[in-house]
């Protein structure tokens, strides 16, 4: 299994570009089958959960055409076909293609999803979405089976204000007759990115973004198009990198509203960074203070950047408490970073951190993909070398991963 190697001590100084969003992307794809025909898709990242997609897109008799980071989605013989367990447990986000499949089909067969092991991450919020909309959801060993006579659409509200679940039900609602109004919906910007491309299928969607969305459903959607908003995970991460041992580090092509929660935060630490247009430069903190942080839905503090900011949160000088509200397990690589030097405690949800302390490298398991990350962040700056296993999982978030941190000075390099 190829591993990652670490060697901490590096300035980084340059520029990074950031891909599109996987978490964008990974509904965009399944979203695709609304359209008739054909529909495109600019600056999709190349990253393992995107060719995971593909594959299904396959299984359902479509073809695509990849030029670059285009990626053109031709669904003229769609065929409906059960999606096998080998592909949709290789990610959660297998899961969109029951909103597209019930809208297309009125019937649906697939295998569980997978995702990273943070939690139990139920999908009832999805089931019950689909059920409200006139769809019966049955489980059989672990596949679920959900048909509909035809879709009505309706009012829904979302007990928690679910990413997966707004976009689901924004799918399977697109092929509902009638108006479907979610309110308590998520407004995590993937949910705009997929809005923009139902509309421009001829969808008619509004409030995408605020926690109320309404859904024209209509059987008449083609030619979409649209570009995947660039990774807002992925750039937080690289912010926080810039730091921690950035030199003038630029991260570019990032909507910078996107982290605006991160940057506050970032500023109570004590770290100057200056925005230009959609970028952001950043250079090491000398003294970073501690703070709290509450993850939060969107635009609050991203859960997803809470295991990399706490790598920065080693290296306050004092005490800082994380508390983690969307996920009951997201601290395993807290407890990792200890095994390098860090003082991390956590205790249910909430995760104290004793600041500063320092890393020294060390041969450790990525646990999940934004732990991961936070892995390599801490190999960035520890003394000595860090070897990481299971890297696949820090491969899916973060396109060319290698490549971008070598060209700013990173010693990181991938070995058998
Ligand atoms: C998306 O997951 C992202 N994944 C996650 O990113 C991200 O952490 C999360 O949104 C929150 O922003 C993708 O987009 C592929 P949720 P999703 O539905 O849609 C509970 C990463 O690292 N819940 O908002 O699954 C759930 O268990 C990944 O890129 C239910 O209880 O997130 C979780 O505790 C990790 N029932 C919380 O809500 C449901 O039906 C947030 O889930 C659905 C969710």
């Amino acid at each position: 299994m190829p591993k990652l190697k670490i060697t901490g001590g590096s300035t980084l100084s340059g520029t990074i570009e950031i891909s599109g969003a996987k978490n964008s992307a990974v509904a965009l794809v399944p979203a695709a089958l609304l359209s008739k025909s054909k529909s495109k898709i600019y600056k999709v990242p190349k990253i393992r959960d995107i060719e995971y997609l593909l594959k299904i897109l396959e299984v359902l008799n479509c073809t695509y055409k990849i030029e670059n980071d285009e990626i053109e989605i031709n669904t003229t013989n769609l065929k409906n076909a059960p999606i096998p367990e080998e592909l949709s447990e290789q990610m959660r986000a297998s899961y969109y293609f029951m909103g597209t499949l019930l809208a297309r089909f009125k019937h649906v067969e697939i295998s569980f999803p997978g995702g990273c092991n943070i939690g139990a991450r139920p999908i009832d919020l999805h089931i019950k979405g689909f059920e409200a909309l006139g769809a019966s959801v049955k489980i059989i060993k672990n596949k679920y089976i959900i048909t509909a006579e035809k879709l009505i659409g309706t009012k829904i509200y979302l007990d928690f204000a679910s990413v997966g679940a707004t976009i689901n039900i924004m799918l399977a609602a697109s092929g509902a007759e009638g108006q479907t109004i979610i309110e308590n919906a998520a407004r995590e910007p993937e949910i705009v990115n997929v809005a923009s491309f139902l509309i421009s299928m001829g969808c008619k969607i509004t409030g995408a973004g605020t926690s109320r969305i309404i859904i024209e459903g209509t059987s008449d959607l083609d030619n979409g198009i649209t570009e995947v908003f660039p990774d807002r995970i992925e750039a937080a991460t690289y912010v926080i990198l810039g730091s921690l041992i950035g030199e003038n580090l630029k991260i570019q092509g990032l909507i910078t509203e996107h982290i605006n929660a991160v940057l506050i935060k970032l500023k109570d630490v004590g770290v100057n960074f200056k925005k230009e247009n959609n970028s952001i430069i950043v250079s090491k903190c000398l003294n970073p203070l501690p703070t709290n942080i509450t993850t939060q839905v969107y635009p609050g503090f991203p859960t997803d950047a809470q295991q990399p900011f706490t790598v920065l949160l080693t290296q306050a000088n004092g005490t800082s408490i994380i508390t983690e509200t969307i996920y009951e397990s997201r601290y395993i690589s807290a407890h990792l970073l200890n095994e390098m030097g860090a003082k991390t405690e956590s205790n249910g949800n909430i995760l104290t951190i004793n600041g500063n302390t320092k890393l020294y490298g060390k041969e450790l398991y990525v646990p999940d993909l934004r732990g991961g990350a936070a892995l390599l962040l801490a190999g960035l700056i520890a003394n000595g070398t860090t070897i990481l296993d299971n890297i696949s999982l820090i491969l899916r978030g973060y396109e060319d991963v290698v490549e971008k941190l070598t060209k700013v000075g990173a010693k990181i390099e991938i070995i058998e």
